[in-house]
């Protein structure tokens, strides 16, 4: 581990131009800012890939484009997934994205501290596909902080500030900070253990 300084890099599973995802990352990238940790802000629109089909994989490997998403996650401590409900679950652009990374390294995602985040025009944030994102990241035995942040209603709760968006109302800004803070204290420890065991130690 070269950098003194972590970073984290935010995947928001969205990218229309409008996306209350891309609105929350970039409330999160200030959080996190403001925490003194760098952060890689990946637009997925930058790593347009095909949907996974195991016979073009086949015939062609991963495309470019998984490889340089891989790698941008593979040189950051933490993966915070800013991931949309969709029916329930988390979009297919994120879930592709996923599986795409996974066939480059299946072992790259388990290294990163994992945080997943979420809004919803709705009343209950997106908690669901947070559920069902939880149990596939449990599934791929990736490293999740404990507890996730979901937003509800965030077309009404994420307002804009001086070219970025914050979480409006106090109530969810508290909760959010209080998030942003253990996610920050857990990422510190997951880099020392990680460091330890790039080193050769225990880890422990
Ligand atoms: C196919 C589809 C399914 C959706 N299913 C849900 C859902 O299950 N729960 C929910 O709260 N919102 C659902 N929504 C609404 C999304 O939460 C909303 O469109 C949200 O703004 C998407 O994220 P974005 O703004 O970052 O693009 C769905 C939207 C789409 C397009």
């Amino acid at each position: 581990m070269s950098s003194t300084v972590p970073t984290v890099a935010l995947l928001p599973g969205s990218i229309r131009a409008s996306s209350l995802h891309r609105r929350l990352a970039a409330a999160v990238e200030d959080g996190l800012r403001q925490r003194h940790i760098d952060v890689d802000l990946i637009d997925l629109g930058d790593h347009p890939m095909p949907i996974y089909h195991g016979d073009d994989e086949a015939e062609l490997g991963p495309p470019s484009q998984a490889t340089a998403l891989h790698d941008r996650i593979a040189a950051c401590d933490g993966l915070i997934l800013v991931s949309p409900e969709y029916n329930g679950g988390p979009s297919p652009l994120l879930k592709n994205a996923i599986d795409w990374v996974t066939r480059v390294d299946r072992g790259t995602l388990r290294r990163p501290l994992v945080g997943l985040v979420a809004t919803s025009p709705g009343s209950r944030g997106g908690i669901h596909g947070l559920g069902v994102l939880r149990s596939i990241a449990v599934h791929m035995r990736l490293a999740i902080v404990d507890a996730d942040f979901s937003l509800p209603e965030g077309h009404q709760r994420l307002e804009p500030v001086g070219g970025s968006w914050r979480v409006a109302l106090d109530a969810d800004a508290e909760r959010f900070g209080q998030w942003l803070d253990v996610y920050v204290e857990r990422l510190g420890e997951h880099r020392a253990a990680r460091v330890a065991v790039d080193e050769g130690g225990t880890g422990r």
